[in-house]
């Protein structure tokens, strides 16, 4: 969603920001704007569209270079549509004030109202226009900025993350943050906002998280945070980024998605890294410790991350026997869930900045539900507001789609079943050390079968690409992969796409079915093998094209059969996710989409 990035120091700011905003692209937007303080007045310039328009406008405003102090925002619209006239930043009555804004202000349409009564006009359709207003009228009362900010705040209702920029304080930068990402990157003689830590990451790695109700007010040698409603200071620990601007980078690889599908190897390796012990291969999650083993797990998370929990249900079940619900974070917070004592929540998000799943994270906190949270961004919202926090170690993931997160949400949840197994005592150790074995063994696997796997999906992608939809069929553990097939298809190529338990197919998709109406199908050599392949023969009878990810040595007689190394068990989902991966991948990039930020889409989901 929106990207935000301010700058207060000795460089010139303007390019800092733009350079921030080029690593935010990822998160994806529709329009981009940046403000800064010049001669006793504010420029602002924003422009509809990619960053290269906002680009050509500064080149054609000349004299940028000057500024010290700046924001910039790319805008995911979600009041009023993506214009130049509604792209960031807004700026107060006075023109003295500009200030950018992630998140949605509930009240808007109120506040509005109230400021209109008073005679202020305004120009968008924006709540954050309202917002900039609602500071600038209070600053006409308070004798600082930040009890004007203070005190507009107070008043919001909704998600935020804010950064304001003063005609008379040059330099100097206010920012706050609720529920909505928001971290301070403590430089030399240079401070940072930005919503999300590669915007400023080849200039710092000393970081504060800003938690909900802080604010925080940069100049370039001092920051400062207070509490929003009372402005008392506050105490933060500065925290230092482990990982790389390499890391975030496209290395040599076309798109980053494609980056992230081949880092899958070392993603599984960095998650195992420390966590099976050395003799005994028993599995270690100290993070986990005081916790008892739960009546009933229920995982709550969002797109992808939900697939990925999907598949935990299969092998948590399976291997320990432990009850698991899943469910779509959207829904469990307003479905007034029972959860009662005894079970245990598990939220998994890449970003940990999902506001639905977010909100159901704080439901079970409410009513007293420990919480284990599996995320990916170390100091994201999910990281800091879980009980206890399983860490994913994929490393900076800037494709919108997400690939290699997923693979290392099911290593963890593989895992945590291998672990709840063993408390329980219901996996005999030889199968628990084969999985282990195999687990570890699967970086290399992959590694060797990963550039064949692209072969077989660009051949296929070009006999494909013209097709208008497809059905994903799968059926046990395979069938969330099926759904993560279909989604990764729809996502990036927009072409549409459906994924089907297999053995549901014959009560209703089975309809759609004729030549032009293609199934990719996972049948690996498992137990189900048998029963996936009947429902491929119904296909088949019907006149419908298949392509099948299957294993060396089965009898399928199918268009086209993609073989993957067979390997046991659950460990299978680990050689189908990339080959699902990269042909969506493989077909996008055919069509010559935007693989990377595809239309209408957003890396983190911090609204509703
Ligand atoms: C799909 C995708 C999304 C995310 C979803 C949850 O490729 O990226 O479906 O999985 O928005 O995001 P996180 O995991 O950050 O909570």
């Amino acid at each position: 969603m929106c990207g935000i990035i301010g700058y207060s120091g000795h460089r010139p700011a303007v390019p800092v920001c733009m350079e921030g905003l080029r690593r935010l692209e990822y998160r994806g937007y529709d329009s981009a704007g940046v403000a800064f303080p010049n001669r006793g007045g504010l420029t602002v310039i924003k422009e509809p569209g990619k960053l290269g328009m906002l680009e050509q406008a500064l080149e054609k405003a000349g004299n940028v270079l000057g500024a010290t102090s700046a924001l910039a925002h790319t805008r995911w619209a979600t009041h009023g549509v993506p214009n130049q006239v509604n792209a960031h930043p807004h700026t107060d009555a006075s023109g003295k004030l500009a200030m950018v804004h992630n998140g949605i202000i509930e009240n808007f349409a109120e506040l509005k109202q109230e400021l209109a009564h008073k005679g202020v006009t305004f120009q968008t359709e924006t709540d954050t226009e309202v917002l900039v207003k609602l500071v600038g009228e209070y600053r006409k009362e308070c004798a600082t900025m930040r009890e004007a900010l203070s005190r507009a705040l107070t008043r919001a209702e909704g998600a935020y993350a804010v950064v304001l920029v003063s005609a008379d304080h040059p330099g100097r930068l206010w920012a706050a943050r609720k529920q909505s990402p928001l971290v301070l990157g403590v430089g030399v003689g240079e401070n940072f906002l930005a919503s999300d830590v590669p915007a400023f990451l080849p200039y710092t790695r000393e970081v504060v998280f800003i938690d909900d109700g802080e604010m925080v007010i940069i100049d370039a040698d001092r920051w400062q945070i207070l509490d929003v409603a009372t402005l008392a200071p506050k105490e933060k620990e500065v925290k230092t980024i482990t990982w790389d601007v390499q890391s975030a980078q496209k290395g040599g690889y076309k798109h980053f998605m494609l980056k992230e599908i081949f880092e899958q190897p070392k993603v599984i390796r960095d998650c195992l890294a420390g966590r099976i012990g050395q003799r005994t291969q028993s599995v270690k999650l100290p993070e986990l410790e005081g916790l008892p083993l739960p009546g009933r797990l229920v995982i709550v998370a969002c797109g992808t991350s939900y697939y990925a929990g999907l598949w935990g249900k299969y092998v948590i079940e399976k291997l320990a026997r432990v009850p698991v619900d899943v469910a779509i974070a959207s829904e469990f917070r307003y479905a007034d869930p029972i959860l009662s004592e005894g079970e245990q929540v598990l939220v998994v998000s890449q970003s940990g900045e999902t506001a639905d799943t977010l909100a159901g994270l704080r439901l079970a906190k409410e009513q007293g539900i420990p919480v284990i949270g599996l995320c990916n961004v170390v100091g994201s919202s999910v990281a800091r507001e879980s009980d206890h926090v399983l860490y994913t170690q994929a490393g900076p993931e800037i494709s919108v789609a997400s690939t290699k997160a997923m693979c290392s949400q099911m290593v963890m949840l593989l895992l945590l079943a291998l672990s709840y197994a063993a408390r329980k005592g219901v996996l005999d150790e030889e199968e628990s050390g084969a999985l282990v074995r195999g687990l570890q063994e699967m970086p290399g696997l992959l590694e060797e079968s990963l550039p064949a796997m692209r072969e077989s999906a660009k051949a296929l992608a070009r006999m494909y690409a013209e097709a208008d939809s497809f059905l994903y069929l799968g059926r046990g553990a395979c069938y969330p992969l099926a759904l993560e097939g279909a989604l990764k298809l729809k996502e990036i190529s927009y072409i549409h796409a459906e994924g089907y338990a297999a053995g549901e197919m014959k009560h209703g998709p089975i309809a759609l079915i004729d030549p032009r109406f293609p199934t990719f199908a996972i049948a690996l050599a498992d137990d189900l093998f048998g029963k996936v392949r009947s429902n491929l023969i119904e296909v088949k009878a019907r006149g419908g094209k298949i392509i099948a990810l299957t294993n060396p040595g089965v009898e399928l007689e199918i268009d086209h059969p993609w073989f993957l190394p067979k390997v046991a068990g659950p460990l299978g989902a680990f050689t189908v996710l990339p080959a699902v991966q990269l042909f969506a991948y493989e077909i996008a990039d055919y069509l010559g989409k935007d693989v990377d930020q595809p239309r209408n889409l957003a890396k983190s989901v911090t609204v509703e």
